[in-house]
């Protein structure tokens, strides 16, 4: 896989593939960053042995693996991604597992599966990229069984804080990560409507939050540096701004003064 160019934005997702190493770090590091709340996602699809599930833009299949051991061997698991590049890497680094468990390139607002073909189904920060996130709720809602269960985990971009700069240059770094950069940057606040109208009964949403012990982990999860120069260049801040909010950024990390943290939704609902 090449290393290069991933750069966390819809756009970028959708041309991942012959460029996709980088984009794997990534997803390997947000997992652990984030295994609290997939954790908890994972409970709410109440998924027990000989049960099926579908994991909806499953990257690396990290996530999908992890269902695999709840429905055991004689369960099963499919993880569908549009990614070629990520299946074959989830492909690879599972088979020698011998769990019950499959990946198939697949776009989540368009899925191959019949109706009523899971017991659940689960996307985490998949929805954000998508042109149409309602019709992916909907092929979930419509790919599990009624009584089954969806569960989602997405961020809500807007809600990034970040404390001891400048605010405005905040504002201006925040609205492009989540306006300019992503598909849905407010996806998260709306989970609950989307599992609603999907027609999900007995739905519970909940907002957590991520903090960011470092600048270089912000950095990392956020894309600060990206987000500050299109800002930029879109002439929402001025050139002295955002050098002034960048090096005030890395003043603060060194004298143990760095904050900024940020909300997620998680949600889940029982099919009709
Ligand atoms: C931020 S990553 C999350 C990956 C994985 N869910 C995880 O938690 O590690 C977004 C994923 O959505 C996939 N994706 C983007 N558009 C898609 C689509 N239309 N259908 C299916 N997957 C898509 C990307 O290829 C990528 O693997």
């Amino acid at each position: 896989m090449n290393t290069t160019r991933y750069d966390g934005s819809s756009e970028g997702w959708r041309r991942i593939d012959g460029q996709s190493g980088a984009a794997a770090r990534y997803l390997e590091m947000m997992n652990e960053v984030l295994a609290a709340q997939k954790r908890q996602t994972m409970d709410l699809l109440n998924l027990g042995p000989g049960m099926s599930a579908i994991e909806i833009g499953c990257g690396l299949g990290l996530d999908a693996e992890a269902l695999a051991a709840r429905v055991g061997p004689t369960g099963r698991v499919v993880g569908i991604d549009a990614s070629q590049d990520l299946i074959a890497e989830a492909t690879r680094r599972t088979t020698p597992l011998g769990l019950p468990l499959s990946f198939q390139v697949e776009d989540a607002q368009a899925l191959s599966f019949a109706d009523n073909s899971f017991d659940g189904a689960r996307v985490d920060r998949v929805l954000q990229h998508l042109p149409d996130p309602a019709k992916a709720v909907r092929e979930m809602a419509r790919v599990v069984r009624p009584g089954g269960r969806l569960a989602v985990l997405e961020p809500d971009w807007p809600t990034v804080a970040i404390g001891g700069v400048d605010i405005d240059v905040t504002r201006a770094v925040v609205r492009y990560k989540s306006d300019v950069t992503l598909a849905h940057g407010a996806i998260g606040r709306e989970v609950r409507r989307l599992l609603v109208e999907a027609g999900c009964t007995d739905v519970f949403v909940e907002q957590g939050s991520l903090t960011f012990g470092s600048f270089a982990v912000a950095e990392r999860v956020l894309s600060l540096r990206r987000s500050l120069d299109g800002a930029r260049e879109k002439g929402w801040i001025t050139p002295v701004q955002a050098d002034r909010w960048w090096s005030d950024l890395d003043r603060l990390d060194r004298d143990g003064k760095f904050f900024s943290g940020m909300s997620g939704v998680l949600g889940a609902g029982t099919v009709r």
